[in-house]
């Protein structure tokens, strides 16, 4: 018999002969009787060893959990008192005939059976490879994997193009600080690697793509936290020629279809969702990320909400951004609102310019932002200026941008959502990092990869670069 049957698949073939292999997930007697539950990413399979069949049983009693085996054996139906109605394969056994050993397991560090929700969450990063067999794990990542190939889906029927920008390139201020790459063959300078594709769907715009999007992972050198890690994925897009409602009623639909065919049990509680500005938000709710809904103990009700007339400009100075008075509180590369342009080509009245962003928001978690983009290059430049770039920075960091703008931009905008966040959240996780294959600590460690690690004196010669670490300080005596 050549053909491997999934466990769920086999468990439909009752009265037959089938192979199973997988994973030993529970092995206990009863008397002489000894059962095996074996386990597949389809399901978990009762098996059954009775003395009469010496060999096969003799081996079946070295086994231990985790060891992973092929079982041959006919699939019956188990007796009504047996039948266990929580698993899919509750209603059969498969009677085993043959075992074959592919390969022992130590005695694991922690049990994968159970959600995991009390382990120590070192441990179960440092042997993530385990801890994902873990159920819950699992599907978390089928269901990561479900939700962005219904956004490719989805924005392929819309005439969107899929296309990968750079990883290494240069800086691109999202108001976090970049990771930097150094660059062999060109001694002494470095790569960037991109906060967002932020100016690359731009570009793209300019060559008349139209209609971009990406799941571009994103790199962002800040402290992490629950819904934040320092390498994380969005649902990147751009449109040209959209408006702002062009963009939210996009997303709009993407998500409430999203929600309605991927889980079909949960209730949006607002449809359109609502929109509120920032002013309204902050008086209300105290946060720009209100969690409107009305029910929070309900675990199936998801309350989205837009929030909208940000002020493009706050004082002070944030990482990635000059020193001077003012920052965006979202995109530099937004448009201001038709009404405030002329306050921006002249400078003045900057607190009180609104942007054209639009944040949209998830039972209290931001889980996307875009905005229509200022595609003249003069009122682009206005913006950098306030910022406080000088001259010759505006040039050297985004010249490639105001130049792209000179040739034929159309007008554009766009949005990314962040897949985290939101699988996160429709998952019911508590945080990102449970819906993340191979996710970073809170000090931006990868404790199974021992990553960041040192590197060895001749890579550092080949890049010229020296370590020169702070000394220590003495400890008070
Ligand atoms: P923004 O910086 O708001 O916008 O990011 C968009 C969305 O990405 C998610 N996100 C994160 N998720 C996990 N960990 C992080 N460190 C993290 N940072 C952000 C959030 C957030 O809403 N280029 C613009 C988008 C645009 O204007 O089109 C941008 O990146 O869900």
């Amino acid at each position: 018999m050549h053909h491997r049957f999934t466990i769920v698949e086999a468990s439909k073939h009752i009265g037959e002969k089938v192979k199973v292999s997988g994973w030993v997930n529970t092995r206990r007697a009863h008397g002489k009787i000894l059962f095996i539950d074996l386990r597949d990413r389809s399901g978990i399979l009762q098996v059954v060893f009775v003395p009469s069949n010496k060999e096969v049983y003799d081996t079946a009693q070295t086994i231990r959990p985790e060891w992973v085996v092929e079982i041959e054996g006919q699939i019956v139906k188990r007796p009504d008192s047996m039948v266990n109605d929580k698993i899919a394969t509750g209603q059969v056994e498969m009677s085993a005939e043959s075992l074959k050993v592919l390969s022992e397991s130590e005695t694991p560090p922690f049990e994968i059976e159970g959600d995991g929700y009390d382990i120590n969450e070192e441990i179960r990063m440092k042997y993530r490879y385990l801890d994902l067999r873990r159920e819950r794990l699992k599907n978390n990542l089928i269901m990561r994997h479900k939700v962005i190939k219904f956004m490719r889906d989805f924005l392929d029927k819309e005439g969107f193009v899929e296309i990968e920008t750079p990883v290494l390139t240069k800086s691109t201020p999202e108001g976090a600080r970049d990771y930097i790459v150094p660059s062999r063959l060109n001694s002494g300078k470095f790569y960037a690697l991109p906060q967002s594709p932020q100016q690359y769907k731009q570009l793209l715009m300019a060559s008349g793509v139209e209609k971009y999007y990406q799941i571009p992972k994103c790199f962002r050198d800040e402290d992490p936290r629950g819904d934040r890690q320092p390498e994380f994925t969005q649902l990147d897009l751009e449109v040209s020629f959209a408006k702002m409602e062009d963009v939210m009623d996009l997303i709009e639909r993407l998500l409430v279809s999203l929600v309605k065919t991927l889980y079909p049990k949960k209730k949006i509680q607002e449809i359109p969702f609502p929109k509120i500005t920032y002013k309204e938000a902050m008086a209300k709710y105290k946060t720009d990320r209100p969690d409107l809904r009305k029910d929070k103990s309900d675990k199936s009700l998801l309350a989205f909400c837009w929030v909208v007339d940000f002020p493009f400009f706050k004082a002070g100075s944030d990482d990635g951004y000059p020193t001077g008075k003012w920052k965006p509180t979202h995109n530099p590369f937004s448009k201001p609102q038709d009404d405030f342009m002329d306050d921006l080509m002249q400078k003045k009245n900057i607190e009180n310019i609104l942007t054209t962003q639009y944040d949209i928001v998830l039972n209290g978690f931001e889980i996307g932002g875009g905005s229509i983009r200022n595609h003249r290059p003069e009122a682009l430049e206005k913006v950098f200026e306030i910022i406080g770039y000088k001259a010759d920075e505006i040039k050297e960091k985004f010249g490639h941008m105001l130049e792209a703008f000179r040739y034929g931009a159309p007008p554009h905008g766009g949005i990314a959502p962040g897949i985290d966040r939101i699988v996160s959240i429709l998952q019911n996780e508590p945080n990102i990092r449970e819906v993340i294959a191979f996710p970073k600590t809170g000090d931006g460690r990868d404790f199974m990869m021992s990553a960041p690690s040192e590197i060895d004196e001749k890579q550092l010669n080949e890049l010229h670069i020296k370590v020169s670490l702070p000394k220590q300080k003495k400890k008070k005596q």
